[in-house]
């Protein structure tokens, strides 16, 4: 019998009025997984993975979640079973503190409904200094988030997500917009989710920032999956090439 998988997304199919973005794609992630969903502009990439964040609905196809199958009409349906997205930036309040950040939405209470606000701190220091390895001195629970830079802003998020057990975390183009010493802060995050024993769902258009931290590669080219790698079948050169030739030519050499 095939492993269990964390996710199977099975013949997806997403038209947005004539045009049909997602023609039957079928999408694993395996416990434990980071996978690296690349292709080119307008793929479908951030499509399909508004229909597993509960974004968007699917035209057809099936979606299992631990080998249940499952039905996605909402983001909070979608994170109460698991599954959290961080976006660039989008994803934080920047006017706030990190700790009413991380708690934001889903405030420790107690009975009474009062909020407890040592433990959200006590939380917060534990999540920034244990779970996310920070070390900078500059950043303790009361930092406005709007002065934290781009990598450690995703950082927080991806903290964010760990502490509230995601099992699985997509990020779309979390790399966007950030340094080069911000995005290797970044990757340090996504390695982190692997180390955490949870899953990932990592869409990039730089290969070389993809490449590193992935288990396996799965290339989208126009609605259709185009090829999937193991990582230790195909070099980062090779997986270059293929999309290169993929763009040139339709296909994949
Ligand atoms: N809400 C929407 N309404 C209409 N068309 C949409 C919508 N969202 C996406 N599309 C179209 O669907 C296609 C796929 O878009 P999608 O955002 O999934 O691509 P992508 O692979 O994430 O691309 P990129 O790498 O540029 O982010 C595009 O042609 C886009 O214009
Ligand atoms: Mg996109």
């Amino acid at each position: 019998m095939a492993k269990q998988k964390l996710v199977s997304m099975v013949e997806i199919q997403k038209s947005f009025g004539k045009v049909e973005v997602l023609k039957g794609v079928n999408f694993d992630v395996n416990y434990n997984e980071i996978v690296g969903l690349v292709g080119d502009n307008g793929a479908g990439k951030s499509t399909l993975i508004k229909i597993l964040t509960g974004v968007h609905s699917p035209d057809g196809g099936e979606i299992y979640f631990k080998g249940k199958r499952i039905t996605i009409h909402s983001v909070d349906k979608s994170r109460e079973l698991g599954i959290e997205t961080v976006y660039q930036e989008q994803a934080l309040s920047e006017q706030q503190t990190l700790w009413r950040n991380i708690f934001m939405g889903r405030e420790i209470t107690t009975n009474f409904g009062f909020l407890r606000i040592k433990d959200q701190r006590n939380e917060t220091e534990r999540i920034l200094r244990d779970q996310m390895g920070f070390t900078s001195k500059a950043i303790t629970t009361d930092s406005v988030v709007k002065n934290l830079s781009g990598g450690e802003k995703q950082g927080i998020a991806i903290g964010r997500a760990l502490f509230f057990n995601a099992d699985l975390i997509v990020l779309d183009e979390p790399t966007m917009g950030l340094s080069l010493a911000e995005t290797k802060k970044a990757l340090d995050f996504v390695r982190n989710i692997k180390q955490q024993g949870k899953s990932a769902i990592f869409i990039s258009h730089n290969i070389y920032y993809v490449y590193p931290v992935a288990d396996r590669f799965v290339i989208l080219d126009r609605g259709h999956v185009a090829g999937k790698f193991l990582k230790k079948d195909i070099s980062q050169d090779e997986l270059v090439d293929k999309m290169v030739t993929l763009a040139r030519t339709g296909k994949i050499s």
